[in-house]
């Protein structure tokens, strides 16, 4: 007969000691004897080997994701514990999330993301020619913030007026006491964020667009018109899943490459070595921590029986480091070969933005280290994120460099942006883009993988 595994831990994802320690915890993680259990939360099983956390996530048969409700309050979902706000699709199973994925994939393939390296590379020109001139610049606000913002806002077709409280707010939801003045604030902004969502979707239906907002808006789920709510919480998915992971992405992997000269000096002399370097960051720091799923079907994992509506995070940070997986793991190797990473998770609901996040990196780095190739971080006075349940990134990266000229650049108008080509309306149109992740999962991931 199984006996089942577990082993209770004193384990908080949204802690500040996680936030702290998190390597050394998922090392401890990694080493019990099937799943950990934590009490935190109102209890929940924890997966950090990369077998047990891939498992978890390719079995849409045994958990879900989707949000549920108790006397009136949000229960379950994709996030421990859960927000106020549902994502979608991170929060939906099929059929709404396969058709939703089918529409969308189309628009998210790496011909699409490499449209925008030019205005990505403008962009990022831009925000280091205001700072460039100066010497010293505050990495994260001057740099690796506004960028996603910019282009995510820009691909998506809404108004970049309030995009910092858009982008900030959702990730508060995620680690703040309900019960703080900071929460209750973040609540507002995710509300006057809706706002402009509705404002601007109503304006796609009067005059659609060959943009991602009017693909949205006019998405039909089960047959039926997509209904708002919907479309809100599609599209802040989207704002919220594309920024702070990306500027985490971008900050770490400066602030990483500002302390090791040599390695810096290897990608700003061999720019075609930043994509490979860009994955070992996504490996090695893990912009999204975890998430979680719920069991509808008791289920074994690593010798632990999860029963029926008990939840699971799945530790994709803990899962990167696993030394079964990747060798010496708790080292940067910008070279690694075959870095099978889990930082944009995978089965069905595999980031859907992974090829513009990636491209958003590259070129961000490739600028930062073609215009200010020495700069210099002030370790003393970077701030990291105080709790990282969900995004892992920094706050505030201090850095001192030589000055340079200006070149110029300027923020592309909104008419100069690409706009989705009519192949790619079309397929969306037919719903021609899949339901299966693997088929986003396109050649430019099978090419770095294999490396
Ligand atoms: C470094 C940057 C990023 C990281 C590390 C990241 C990570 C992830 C991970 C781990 C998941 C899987 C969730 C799960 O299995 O429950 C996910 C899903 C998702 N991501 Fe990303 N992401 C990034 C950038 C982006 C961008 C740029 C966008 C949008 C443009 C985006 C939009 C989404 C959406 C909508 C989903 C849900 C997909 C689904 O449920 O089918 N992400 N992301």
């Amino acid at each position: 007969m199984a006996v089942s595994k577990q082993a209770s831990c004193p384990f908080d994802h949204n802690g500040i000691d996680y936030a702290k320690n998190w390597p050394e915890i998922n090392s401890d993680l990694r080493r019990l004897d099937g799943l950990g259990w934590s009490e935190a939360h109102g209890g929940f099983w924890i997966a950090a080997r990369y077998d047990d956390v891939s498992t978890i996530a390719r079995d849409g048969t045994h958990f879900s994701q989707e949000r549920g409700s108790e006397n009136g309050k949000p229960t379950l979902g994709a996030f421990i514990p859960t927000t106020p706000v549902g994502l979608v699709p991170i929060e939906t199973d099929p059929p709404v999330q396969s058709e939703i994925r089918r529409r969308l994939n189309p628009a998210f393939t790496i011909k699409v993301a490499m449209r925008w390296k030019p205005a990505i590379r403008r962009i990022a020109d831009t925000m280091i020619d205001r700072i460039i001139e100066k010497g010293s610049a505050d990495l994260v606000k001057d740099v690796t913030k506004p960028i996603p913002a910019i282009v995510n806002f820009q691909s998506l077709g809404i108004p970049l007026e309030g995009w910092e409280e858009a982008i900030d707010s959702p990730g508060v939801l995620t680690y703040a006491d309900p019960a703080s003045p900071e929460f209750a604030a973040a609540l507002a902004a995710v509300e006057r964020t809706k706002q402009n969502i509705i404002r601007a979707v109503q304006e796609r239906h009067a005059r659609p667009r060959a943009d991602l907002l009017t693909v949205i808006s006019q998405l039909n789920i089960d047959g039926r018109p997509i209904d708002q709510e919907l479309v809100v919480n599609l599209v802040q998915a989207l704002v919220s899943g594309g920024n702070g992971t990306t500027t985490g992405l971008m900050s770490h992997s400066l602030h990483w490459l500002g302390n090791h000269p040599e390695d810096r000096a290897r990608l700003a002399a061999g720019p075609e070595l930043i994509p490979g370097a860009v994955e070992e960051f996504l490996r090695y720091f893990s912009p999204v921590q975890t998430m979680a799923r719920h069991a509808v079907e008791p289920t074994c994992i690593a010798g632990t029986t999860v029963s029926r509506g008990q939840r699971v995070l799945m530790n994709w940070a803990a899962a990167n480091r696993d030394a079964e997986v990747f060798p010496d793991p708790d080292r940067v190797i910008i070279d690694r070969k075959r870095n099978r990473h889990l930082a944009f998770g995978i089965g069905s609901h595999h980031c859907i933005g992974f090829n513009v996040a990636r491209v958003m990196a590259q070129t961000t780095i490739e600028a930062v280290l073609a215009r200010m190739p020495d700069y210099i971080v002030d370790n003393e006075h970077t701030v990291y994120m105080a709790q990282i349940p969900v995004v892992n990134g920094v706050r505030s990266l201090p850095a001192t460099f030589t000055p340079g000229p200006s070149i110029g650049a300027s923020i592309p108008r909104e008419d100069e942006y690409p706009q989705l080509p009519q192949s790619v309306l079309d397929a969306i149109a037919a719903g021609t883009g899949g339901d299966d992740a693997s088929e986003s999962i396109d050649l430019s991931e099978s090419e770095i993988a294999a490396r």
